[in-house]
């Protein structure tokens, strides 16, 4: 018998779990720098908030949930995305009674049954961010920002900003018709996936990278050109505080996400080196989900970052995080005396806080050697039954070469000297 991770799930295996811990870390500092705050959501919910939050007609909804009865008979869907929890949760927990706005992030794991591809897995992670209770489009402009600076942080700054509105419950459904209409008069142009989605998702058409069905979507009428006069001030104050920043954007009409939620702005970061799958990240308002899953009228946006793509195109940038794997000190022991003497002095050195490692397969001088060398130790240190009876031992910067006699009951504080502890 042998078994395989399901498809289109990964192992995270070392050394790639410090990139994942350093994206993490830096994550944690950047939000908190705009005051987020984390939010831990269940990975399941009922399917009821995806169906209501996400949008029946959807992808995510029509085909790509993780969706089991549970054993006391309840329909169970495995999260596809994390902003209908995050305004449950802000719902269920009363949060609305308390100052606003509030920021939230969170960091984790989310399941959409896609076809696996480069950059498209059925278990991948997101970092995101909904900021909730206010509409003033300076909030907006922070949102998209903070995703840029993230992305900047980890040395990624040439990264196009695609941003839209997709106007509100007042505009959106005149324009829809309009839009509705033409697509209907085009019908013949349109590929079969298209024609199906004019009744029912016609902006989804907007998306469809389809030969001839671009043809049709180039003289569309555009969304931008038939908003309100409240989206259309919303959007240009969006872009007057993106402009403060000094952020380049571009305005992309046909802009629109695969997510029903979606009001006023809407926004995607696109790298082009990646491919097909090339949103790195992508968001917007939503100021009428609350409404649709828990009857108030609450205004919210966000963005969420994929961090199997930020990888991706770091790796296409030949982008490399500052991570090191490694120890600070490994004791090389020669017999049974010296290990067990060794074994104390580990426990003394990580005790405060030294990386440190000896051998468990009771292997030669040189195989221990090796292993440090593997390992990416900085110092070795032999000690064997000499070193014991003469409380001296010689330790090796493995990159320099460099030796130094040390007694061997000052190692705590020789290496308190040696390693620069801002760096473990
Ligand atoms: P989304 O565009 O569906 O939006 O996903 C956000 C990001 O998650 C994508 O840009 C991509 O980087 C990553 N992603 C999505 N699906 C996959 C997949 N199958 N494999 C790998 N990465 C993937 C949302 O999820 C919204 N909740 C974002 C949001 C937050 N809007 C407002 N607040």
């Amino acid at each position: 018998m042998k078994f395989n991770a399901p498809r289109g799930t990964n192992d995270i295996l070392p050394p790639d779990t410090l990139k994942w811990q350093y994206i993490e870390k830096k994550t944690h500092q950047i939000f908190s720098n705009y005051n987020y705050q984390e939010i831990r959501t269940p990975i399941f919910e009922y399917t009821g908030l995806f169906q209501r939050g996400i949008g029946e007609v959807t992808d995510i909804v029509e085909k790509e949930m993780y969706t089991f009865e549970d054993k006391g008979g309840r329909s169970i869907t495995l999260r596809p995305e994390g902003t209908a929890s995050v305004i449950r949760s802000f719902l269920e927990n009363k949060i609305y009674g308390q100052a606003q706005p509030t920021k939230y992030y969170y960091i984790g794991p989310m399941f959409r049954y896609e076809r696996p591809q480069s950059g498209r897995f059925r278990q991948f992670h997101q970092l995101g961010v909904e900021a909730i209770a206010s509409n003033d489009p300076a909030l907006d402009a922070e949102i998209i920002s903070l995703g840029m600076r993230l992305l900047q942080g980890f040395g990624l700054d040439d990264l196009e900003l695609h941003l839209n509105s997709v106007g509100c419950a007042d505009c959106r459904p005149p324009y829809v018709d309009k839009l509705k209409n033409y697509l209907n008069e085009h019908q013949d142009q349109l590929c079969d996936n298209c024609k199906s989605r004019i009744d029912r998702n016609p902006l989804r058409v907007l998306d469809c990278k389809n030969k001839s069905c671009q043809s049709v979507i180039k003289d569309a009428p555009k969304i931008t050109d038939n908003l309100c006069d409240s989206c259309t001030d919303h959007f240009d104050e969006v872009q007057e505080y993106l402009d403060i920043l000094n952020l380049d954007y571009l305005i992309n009409p046909l802009l629109v996400r695969g997510l029903d939620y979606y009001t006023n702005t809407a926004f995607e970061i696109k790298d082009n080196a990646l491919g097909a799958q090339n949103t790195v990240f992508g968001g917007g308002r939503y100021n009428g989900l609350a409404e649709e899953i828990g009857n108030r009228d609450l205004p919210g946006i966000g963005f969420a970052l994929g961090i199997e793509r930020l990888l991706l195109s770091l790796e296409a940038k030949d982008i490399q995080l500052p991570v090191e794997s490694g120890v600070d000190l490994y004791i090389t022991v020669i017999g049974d005396k010296a290990k067990k003497e060794s074994f104390k002095l580990l426990d003394q050195l990580r005790n405060q806080d030294f990386r440190t490692e000896m051998d468990y397969l009771d292997r030669g001088v040189g195989s221990q050697m090796k292993s440090a060398d593997r390992m990416n130790a900085e110092y070795t240190i032999i000690i064997g039954e000499d070193e014991l009876n003469n409380n001296s031992a010689t330790i090796r910067n493995m990159k320099s070469g460099d030796e130094k006699e040390i007694q061997l009951s000052n190692l705590l504080e020789e290496m308190k000297k040696l390693v620069d502890k801002e760096d473990i």
